[in-house]
């Protein structure tokens, strides 16, 4: 691949002239060496090439754990509210990235970021039924009861049936965890409302068996590695 083509393909931050230009003022190594020439040919998968001292990895799919912050929503498309893409380092700002999954604008926690549309769709799929988890503050205490009625798969307004999914009371009688294998809009809010309680606070912690890293601080991400994208599907 041509060595200008490969780094815009992998920083989309960066136009193909800025990368050119880049290149041309010995910003560019390959292999530790400084080259000048944008039409240089490379082996993608075996050169390190490093622009500005940064080295670029290059991985055919990209997959982001992003720790959504409250007021910030999953969606591409330009509008008036910030996006998951607006927030990302650019250096992780590559062709074809998106949000695997969405989470409501004040929904914090754990959302996937990739350009692997298979993988997306194995997590996104309504037969895959990959479990995701969300920790959750209520208006009220919960009751005994909820655990029952999540496992037989509840009703929710408009007469939606939900799949049985598992409630867990936490030690303060206002904070849970429930575990979905579904992803109906606003399904863990109509839930409890159906209970008639109220989600106060919502934030995903995990997908599949993979848990949202506890030292991520709200509004960073980190790339998932190889081993953990696995992790991913656990069912
Ligand atoms: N359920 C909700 O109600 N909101 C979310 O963002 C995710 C699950």
């Amino acid at each position: 691949m041509r060595l200008d083509r490969f780094i815009s393909s992998q920083r989309t931050d960066l136009s193909r002239s800025d990368v050119k230009a880049m290149i041309k003022k010995g910003l560019v190594s390959v292999d530790g060496t400084l080259v000048k020439k944008a039409d240089m040919q490379i082996d993608e998968n075996n050169t390190i090439v490093s622009v500005n001292g940064e080295e670029i990895a290059y991985r055919r799919f990209l997959y982001l754990m992003l720790n959504k912050p409250a007021g910030v929503v999953c969606s591409t498309k330009e509008g008036e509210s910030l996006t998951v893409l607006d927030i990302i380092p650019g250096k992780y700002r590559r062709q074809g990235l998106f949000p695997a999954g969405r989470l409501d604008k004040d929904t914090e926690g754990f959302v996937l970021l990739t350009d692997d549309g298979q993988l997306a769709h194995r997590i996104l799929s309504p037969r895959s039924h990959v479990p995701k988890t969300y920790f959750v503050r209520l208006e009220k205490p919960w009751e005994e009861s909820y655990a029952e009625s999540f496992e037989s798969g509840m009703e929710i307004d408009g007469g939606e049936k939900c799949l049985p999914a598992v409630f867990t009371g936490g030690e303060s009688r206002y904070e849970c965890r429930v575990v979905l294998r579904e992803g109906k809009f606003h399904q863990v809010k109509r839930m409890f409302e159906a209970l008639g309680n109220k989600v106060v606070y919502l934030k995903r912690v995990k997908i599949g068996d993979l848990p949202l890293d506890e030292n991520l601080p709200l509004g960073e991400c980190l790339e998932i590695m190889h081993k953990d994208v696995e992790r991913l599907q656990t069912q």
